[in-house]
């Protein structure tokens, strides 16, 4: 496809109808010239491809395809490779089934654990996010299909989210919401980018000139094709002005609306023709990378969805050892979720299932079971007594509970934390007639397991773990697997605790993220909370031993990179898979910083006895915050902690590293800044000399008791109360002028 050619040869009208899908789910063609449409689907777990006729079967009728584990799964395995393979796999079935582009992953952040859509979302961490994403996009991408990183920005609700704005300073959105897009478009460069539906300080993303323009096309060069969500261009003419490129779902019905625009030269011919050639572009890349796949392999990409299950299952308690299970053990499987498996979210990443493990199916083959739903939509005293009468003597007892669709989806956030009453009370009669209770969470987010966690021996957190699932958390009970998920985002001890508590979801008009960049860990660490579990944690059937913390370097400057070297020995007696943390703290900021920020991390596998080196490389993005003033990422010169542990609260190897910056990250000083500010700062003494000097003779001094107040005062007040005072105006003037001079000089730095 020759595409400077095509632009070349359409009418103006052709290039407009581009800019609209045909349908629901298909770019529009144009058959004169030979282009063709090409297909975009849900993801991001899996393929879901409608074969609806009707617009209300579109969730409900699609094509069978792997149901991989929800996005907060995949990103407790802390595995890259893993998660790579899995994208392999996401883009095998989309040319089996001639999708060219799969919508996700979700990129957006958890500032609350409310947020509906968390189980589609990697992490309430950044960078983690950004990796594992990474890894994701390089995936699918690498087997030829384009991905649609969503929903960019700063849509972490679903309450009132076609319309709210997301009040964010500029700093927090940077470094917490933007980083991760930026990360995977540094490191995968995805072929499509989803804007999102709300508004971001009052203007919506799908017309938002500085981020779509600005920030993703100029700052960051994405040379890929925008997108809507669906519906979200609400005003179309802004939205093309303004940095989008497709608007989806089609058909376009303001196409004309757009050529009116384009005469009236509200649009030019140079924007147009940029849309065009982002979109010829992405269908070029779909179709020179279509393949021919008679068949999807559907055992092995089962048997990848299993292993990434297994690897993102967290074993949160496990008391006396009571895991792994015995086999052949006689033990009571209760719990609707055993027979009828809750494993994906609601909304638009439900799909069809190819295979479906049964995790009652599954345990039976290591165990003597019996099984007792327990629970049903209410609660229900008849299946209750059978479940205790069914526990009651059995070596183990392990309870599957969680949340249901009604308690979170896509399209509405959580009350709460809870989970239903009849799973709670079906732990609290079962615990009392066997004290050998395991619970199995199947959940898409943070709960709160605080009232029963007492009557409990272990906690599996199995998440919402796609169709495998029931084989992975089988294989986990009984030992098969040893467990080696850890939690990405901090399950608090009280809801209340989460930074977002008072101002999630906010009104109609606007959410306010009031608690900057202080999110998750960042938030309980810094304020030194105690927290239920912390983020990164998880427990193991084997133990690991950290020492021997190497740094290639104790010294740096702008473009180095630092080698961190950590040994990490199986000190148990099974194999296991480790994943080694590492945070940097700022040891002394002029700018407020969390306690500890994640940069690195790696998972290794380890035999009983066996130590392994890990290096984990961080550059000087590791020791940066977004300077607002500067427009950009920049290190404040000073001494920085390596903190390598084995989560935010389990560091176990400390060392320390001086950065040495070139740039001066100090705002310039203006006359709105205080007397003592420039005192303080330092940069320009001769100028405060003078002011100090001219004080001096009118005896504010030291020994004046007002001289506080003076130092408190912004130079422009103090020039206005000079005058006042009857001070002669040329020392005025020239007081000013030096302060103006030293502003804008620094201005200039
Ligand atoms: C969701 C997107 C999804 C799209 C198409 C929207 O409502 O927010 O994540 O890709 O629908 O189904």
């Amino acid at each position: 496809m020759n595409i400077e050619e095509l632009i070349g040869k359409m009418t103006v009208e052709e290039k407009i109808s581009l800019l609209a899908g045909a349908s629901s789910w298909r770019t529009q063609a144009i058959e004169r010239l030979n282009i063709p449409s090409i297909i975009l689907t849900d993801g991001p777990h899996g393929v879901r491809l409608t074969t609806a006729s009707e617009p209300g079967e579109m969730l409900s009728k699609t094509q069978p395809a792997t149901a991989f584990p929800i996005e907060a799964a995949m990103a407790a395995t802390w595995n890259e490779p893993l998660i790579h393979e899995l994208g392999v796999a996401i883009a095998e079935e989309c040319q089996y089934y001639d999708v060219g582009i799969i919508l996700g992953p979700g990129m957006n952040g958890k500032r609350s654990p409310l947020g509906g859509r968390n189980f589609e979302y990697f992490s309430e961490d950044p960078f983690l996010t950004g990796k594992i994403g990474a890894s994701f996009v390089k995936g699918v991408q690498e087997g030829g299909i384009g991905t649609s990183i969503k929903h960019f920005a700063a849509n972490e609700q679903e309450t009132n989210r076609m319309v709210v704005s997301s009040e964010v300073d500029e700093r927090t959105l940077r470094e917490l919401y933007m980083l991760p897009f930026e990360m995977v478009i540094n490191e995968a460069n995805p072929w499509t980018i989803m804007c999102s539906y709300n508004k971001v300080n009052g203007i919506h993303m799908a017309n938002n000139d500085k981020y779509l323009n600005g920030l993703l096309k100029q700052e960051w060069g994405f040379e890929g094709l925008v997108m809507s969500d669906w519906g979200a261009a609400v005003d179309k003419v802004a939205s093309v002005q303004y940095g989008l490129d497709l608007e989806m779902p089609g058909p376009g019905h303001r196409n004309a609306e757009v050529v009116e625009a384009y005469r009236n030269k509200q649009i030019t011919a140079e924007q147009l023709d940029d849309h065009v050639r982002r979109i010829l572009k992405v269908i070029h890349l779909v179709l020179a990378h279509k393949r021919e796949v008679p068949s999807i392999d559907v055992d092995h990409h089962h048997a990848i969805a299993r292993r990434v299950a297994e690897e993102a299952i967290v074993l949160l308690k496990n008391e006396d050892y009571i895991l792994p299970l015995v086999k052949q053990a006689e033990v009571a499987v209760l719990g609707k979720f055993a027979e009828v498996p809750r494993f994906q979210g609601g909304g638009s990443s439900h799909m069809n299932p190819a295979l479906l493990d049964i995790p009652l199916d599954e345990i039976s083959k290591f165990a003597h079971t019996v099984y007792g739903a327990g629970y049903d939509e209410t609660d229900n005293d008849e299946l209750l007594t059978e479940a205790c009468e069914l526990a009651a003597g059995q070596d183990a007892v392990i309870i599957f509970v969680g949340t249901t669709v009604k308690i979170e989806s896509e399209g509405y956030d959580r009350e709460d934390l809870n989970i239903p009453h009849s799973h709670t009370r079906l732990i609290d009669a079962v615990s009392k007639v066997n004290p050998n209770v395991i619970i199995v969470v199947n959940s898409g987010s943070v709960i709160d397991i605080s009232a029963y966690e007492s009557q409990v021996k272990a906690i599996v957190q199995a998440w919402l773990p796609g169709q495998a699932g029931g084989s992975a958390i089988a294989n986990i009970l009984f030992g098969e697997v040893n467990p080696s998920g850890k939690l990405t985002e901090t399950f608090p001890l009280a809801l209340e605790h989460n930074p977002s508590y008072l101002s999630f979801p906010g009104n109609i008009n606007q959410v306010k993220y009031s608690e900057g960049i202080f999110v998750g860990y960042r938030y309980y660490d810094t304020k030194k909370l105690d927290v239920k579990y912390p983020f990164g944690f998880g427990l193991s059937y084997t133990e690991f031993e950290y020492s021997n913390l190497r740094l290639s370097s104790s010294s740096l400057k702008d473009g180095d990179v630092l080698k961190i070297t950590v040994d990490v020995k199986n000190v148990g007696e099974c194999t296991g898979k480790e994943a080694v943390q590492v945070y940097v703290r700022d040891v002394k900021s002029t700018v407020l910083k969390a306690d500890k920020e994640l940069k690195g991390f790696a998972k290794v596998e380890l035999i009983p006895g066996e130590t392994k080196s890990v290096q984990i490389e961080v550059n000087e993005r590791a020791f940066s915050h977004y300077v607002e003033h500067l427009g950009k990422f920049a290190v404040e010169s000073g001494e920085f902690q390596i903190l390598v542990g084995a989560s935010s609260r389990d560091i176990r190897l400390f060392g320390t590293v001086v950065f040495t910056s070139s740039g001066d990250l100090r705002e310039p000083l203006t006359l709105l800044h205080s007397l003592q500010e420039w005192l303080k700062d330092g940069r320009y003494a001769d100028k405060v000399q003078f002011v100090i000097s001219q004080m001096s003779q009118m005896k504010i001094n030291e020994d004046n008791p007002l001289y506080p107040v003076v130092l408190g005062m912004p130079i422009r007040t103090i020039l206005s109360s000079l005058q006042s005072f009857g001070y002669p105006q040329e020392v005025v003037d020239q007081i000013h002028s030096r302060f103006s001079e030293a502003s804008a000089a620094q201005e200039n730095v």
